[in-house]
């Protein structure tokens, strides 16, 4: 067993739930943090990037596309970047009908927004820094955030955030900067470069597709910047067979669209 699991103290895999409870809800929405909230998740992942005036938004895709009807509310504003569009044009985009008819209405959460609702759920939050080149600074802004929201105090940073980025950079920034918050280096660098990554990462979450027991046992045997044995978070395991895979792997945490079913795995091992 990893860290993880110890400090999580149940012994067993951390559960997080992908974008919010994303198979049964919109995804990085409010509605998607209380359907995890509402199948018993604590731990919540989402993804921030930035709109045109500079506010902290929670969506995956860089543009608003997918997700929302902004083709249809601004049909001449292709390719539809949300960095091309301000806060308030976004908030006025329906986040929820792609889902199905029950979510229309479901808006785009600011960072501030999201901050708060899981505070409110009690929940914990695993927070990608998405696409960081496209947004200079994104990392200092998002730090700022945490902290005016009431996220940076020693218990929440001890036990409720980690802020993980595809971008090594990013994580060494926001290292750099609040050497007391927890890492992730999202990907699967290879063995040889593990040390490189665990001077400023304390966990390595790389896609279930890539890994096996001698790889996680490779990043359990190096020690991160707070002198721990680094985690694996793996994603994104949405059945019983591969969560059972990647339990038998030894990974710390398991990131899922379909929370319910992990736990169920988890709990049945
Ligand atoms: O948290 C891991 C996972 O979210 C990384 O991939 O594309 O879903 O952000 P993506
Ligand atoms: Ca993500």
């Amino acid at each position: 067993p990893g860290t993880a699991q110890a400090a999580d103290g149940t012994g067993r895999q951390v559960v997080i739930a992908h974008r919010g409870a994303s198979a049964y809800a919109p995804e990085n929405t409010l509605e998607a943090v209380d359907k995890a909230d509402e199948l018993g998740i604590s731990w919540v992942e989402n993804d921030v990037q930035r709109t045109k005036d500079g506010a902290l938004v929670v969506i995956h895709d860089n543009t608003l596309s997918r997700t929302t009807n902004v083709e249809q509310v601004y049909p001449d504003r292709a390719p539809w970047n949300v960095r091309d569009f301000t806060a308030a044009e976004i908030a006025k985009l329906d986040a929820g009908s792609w889902k199905g008819a029950q979510f229309a209405g479901a808006r785009i959460p600011t960072l501030h927004q999201y901050l708060e609702r899981v505070d409110r759920n009690h929940q914990r939050l695993l927070l990608e820094i998405k696409s960081p080149e496209l947004y200079p600074g994104i990392e200092d802004q998002i730090l700022r955030q945490l902290g005016r929201d009431g996220w940076l105090r020693h218990s929440r940073v001890k036990h409720r955030l980690i802020v993980q980025s595809f971008s090594a950079d990013s994580v060494k920034t926001v290292h750099q900067r609040r050497p007391d918050i927890k890492t992730g280096f999202l990907g699967t660098p290879a063995v040889a470069d593990l040390p490189a990554y665990a001077k400023f990462a304390d966990q390595i979450n790389p896609s279930h597709t890539t890994i096996s027991a001698g790889y996680v046992d490779a990043v359990h045997a190096l020690k991160g910047p707070h002198d721990k044995p680094l985690e694996v978070f793996t994603w994104t395991v949405n059945d019983t067979a591969n969560a059972v895979k990647a339990i038998g792997f030894g990974v710390d945490g398991i990131i899922t669209n379909n929370p319910d079913v992990v736990r169920d795995a988890v709990d049945a091992m």
